[in-house]
């Protein structure tokens, strides 16, 4: 019998705690619609030997400070910028995640966002809520062909190969990249382009971010970068809202700099129902929803279930964000 006590942080696809229950873990699952707070997430960390969590709870110095004991943190998510890693894997703890699964569920959302701003879906949706079809009119609402214009994507991994092969796919589109390391597969495979910064902003027509938030990509995407994209590129972000100045991007969308922006995440979350973007014929924002799909969202739970399961029968995470950890157990 397993004596190991599992915390599921939020209410997850029941397959996450289904798993770890047939691997006899003891279970408990927060079954409130809404994040703990950090003093709950701390006093329910305390007692329990794991956690199942996500991008809603604040892993912080202080959280570890309060649960060192934790022998392993699962991730159901891609990205783990809400995890001090280098505080956990100081209390050699390991922290496993969701990589892989979820790319095609957000290269759709990426991919959707661009046609749904290129072609000013929402605002013309707001237009007849409003009763402002009237008839038909030759030169008004007009969007921008995406046909083989230039795809640049910032930070191409997992995500960004799915978003480049979907605009490859449908609409012929030329692919280039910055990244901190070159993408050889994906040079290879899409004949994709590596370029400087500069030159990404300055070629891109549909400009992509797929990055993971760190303190290199924090705050890229400021005024300087508008500045130097076309007056008709469309900017998308589907990785994490920090990456843009939200300031920047709607000064740089108001006064023409960029044609228009199509955002899956925002900065901060949750956007206030006041923010300028929300009113803006050339922005399409939505919610946070890469992932959220009911195949995707299994396949993070079986996954984020594995990765405890595992560690405990055989000292393995297969999807580990800290590897050196476990050298130590
Ligand atoms: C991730 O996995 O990082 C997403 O943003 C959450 O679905």
């Amino acid at each position: 019998m397993n004596t190991k006590k599992v915390l599921l942080t939020r209410m997850f696809p029941e397959i996450g705690a289904e798993l770890l229950k047939s691997a006899c873990f003891s279970v408990t699952a927060w079954n409130e619609d809404r994040p703990m707070t950090q003093e709950e997430l701390i006093e329910n960390s305390r007692m329990h030997d794991a956690i199942f969590c996500t991008m809603t709870e604040k892993l912080d110095k202080h959280f570890f400070k309060e649960c060192s004991h934790l022998d392993i943190i699962s991730q159901f998510a891609v990205g783990y910028d809400n995890i001090d890693i280098e505080e956990a894997t100081r209390l050699n703890i390991p922290v496993g995640y969701t990589p892989g699964v979820l790319s095609e569920a957000t290269a759709d959302i990426a991919f959707g966002l661009m046609i749904a701003t290129s072609r000013k879906f929402v605002h013309l949706h707001k237009k007849i809520i409003k009763g402002q079809w009237n008839y038909f009119r030759p030169n008004a609402d007009l969007g921008i062909e995406i046909k083989n214009k230039t795809l640049g994507i910032y930070g191409l991994g997992r995500i960004g190969t799915e978003m480049a092969k979907r605009c490859i796919g449908a609409y012929n589109m030329k692919v280039i990249y910055h990244n901190r390391k070159r993408n050889l597969k994906a040079e290879r495979d899409l004949q994709a382009e590596y370029v400087d910064f500069p030159a990404l902003l300055a070629r891109s027509d549909v400009l992509s971010i797929h990055c993971a938030l760190n303190s290199q990509s924090q705050g890229v995407f400021n005024k300087d970068a508008f500045r130097q994209m076309k007056p008709t590129s469309i900017f998308i972000n589907t990785s994490r809202g920090s990456v843009h100045n939200e300031t920047d991007l709607i000064e740089a969308l108001r006064t023409g700099t960029i044609w228009g922006a199509g955002l899956d995440v925002t900065n901060p979350e949750p956007m206030l129902p006041d923010n300028p973007l929300l009113e803006m014929d050339n922005v399409t924002v939505l919610p946070h929803i890469g992932s959220a799909n009911v195949e995707t969202r299994e396949k993070m739970a079986r996954l984020a279930a594995e990765n405890i399961i595992e560690f405990y029968k055989n000292k393995q995470v297969p999807h580990i964000i800290n590897p050196q950890v476990l050298r130590n157990k």
